[in-house]
């Protein structure tokens, strides 16, 4: 339409919101998902925590807020952090609507038009819709085993052009569940310095390990401010109270926080509230574990159908942490085309197209999400898909 913004003009809906418009109709083992098993969610403790909360301090909770986010989660959020070396002196902090809030004013304030922004090929649609939005210029970057193809990266990029900003989930990536190795996260961030570009580590996943060692995040290796950390309660507590965060150097955080007052003036007080006070009223470390166990369980399950049920070729990802596998058809076929085979069959995916920079481009891999089914589901979509394979 010709009112539309030619900045917003190219974006398509994501594949995913039209799948879960099917997925509302009717009886589907949807793998399409990307939020954490609501049978984890303390929803009894956190009803008598919002009714405390708006009956001892509804003033507080129903007035305006400040920008930045609400004191009391902040320091306790920053308490984990600084346990993390996610936090240096030079850095500044804040609450955010969600992660993807994150990624969206990073964008905002430092992404003029026609910029060039690396992205990892496959990403995360939010991400890649957020730069879209301001008229980036994506240039995609292959994701190997061991995280981002760095040699890729300098000699066919770095070499070439003047990039901007690098957006990277290296920890249990999305789509991929791969995680960047901890010489590859030294090493970008050599390469960050040597040519003069910012990284945003997404890390909404970051605690989801369920298998190996844990790996330091970039920003915790960072020196040098230039890594912008997004961080969210997102996966571990709950995506719908729409808590995020961000670290990041002052400098850079403060155009960030006069972005957020013009996007939404603050995160609900209510929902930091009620964030802040499950964080301090239960055992989160013991939480988190429960999380992390249940989806090493799902996930070896999935494995395990996959391998016993998937025909020979088709190679998939293999991850230690995190809530998605990603699949390699190695065939030539367009998931998109099999991703509507497979609802009538009664199962869905993410169609690979989705997650890669080039959208229209017909994909023959597939991202499967194991933290929301159940067991049985698990084995009866995975023998449907295999069937259809
Ligand atoms: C890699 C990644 N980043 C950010 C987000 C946004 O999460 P939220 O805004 O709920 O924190 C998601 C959600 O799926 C994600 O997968």
């Amino acid at each position: 339409m010709e009112k539309i913004a030619n900045r917003v003009s190219t974006i398509k809906g994501s594949a995913i919101r039209e799948i879960f418009k099917v997925l509302a109709n009717g009886n589907i083992i949807s793998f399409a998902g990307g939020a954490p098993d609501p049978a984890l969610f303390p929803a009894d403790l956190m009803s008598d925590l919002a009714a405390g909360i708006l009956k001892n301090e509804g003033a507080l909770a129903l007035s305006y807020g400040i920008t930045e986010g609400y004191n009391p989660l902040k320091e306790e959020i920053i308490k984990r952090l600084k346990r993390q070396n996610i936090i240096s002196e030079n850095d500044n902090f804040i609450i955010t609507t969600g992660g993807q809030q994150v990624i969206d004013l990073a964008a905002k304030s430092l992404v003029n038009e026609f910029d060039k922004v690396v992205v990892e090929d496959p990403s995360f649609i939010g991400g890649l819709n957020s730069f879209r939005s301001y008229n980036a210029i994506l240039i995609p970057a292959p994701v190997l085993d061991d995280g981002l193809d760095l040699d890729y990266l300098e000699e066919k990029i770095l070499k070439k052009e003047k990039i901007k900003l690098l957006y990277t989930i290296p920890t249990f990536q999305n789509p991929s569940g791969i995680t960047m190795s901890l010489e590859k996260r030294k090493n970008l961030l050599d390469l960050a310095e040597k040519y003069d570009f910012l990284i945003l580590e997404d890390n909404p996943y970051g605690e989801l390990r369920f298998m190996g060692e844990d790996i330091p995040t970039i920003k915790s290796l960072d020196k040098l401010g230039r890594v912008i950390y997004a961080g969210s309660l997102s996966k571990v507590l709950s995506p719908g109270l729409r808590i995020g965060f961000c670290a990041a150097d002052k400098n850079i955080l403060e155009k960030m926080i006069v972005c957020k007052q013009v996007s939404d003036v603050h995160t609900p007080v209510l929902n930091q509230m009620l964030a802040h006070r499950v964080l301090c009223s239960m055992d989160f470390d013991k939480h988190i574990q429960k999380a992390q166990k249940l989806y090493g369980e799902k996930c070896a399950h999935m494995l395990a159908c996959m391998d016993k049920y998937f025909p020979q070729g088709v190679k998939y990802t293999r991850p230690e942490g995190g809530i998605f596998i990603w699949v390699d058809l190695k065939k030539d076929i367009d998931t998109k085309e099999l991703l509507k085979v497979a609802v009538e069959r009664g199962v869905a995916f993410v169609p690979g197209a989705t997650c890669m920079v080039d959208i229209e481009k017909p994909s023959n891999k597939l991202r499967l999400n194991y933290s929301l089914s159940t067991f049985e589901q698990i084995e009866k979509g995975i023998k449907i898909l295999a069937e259809i394979l």
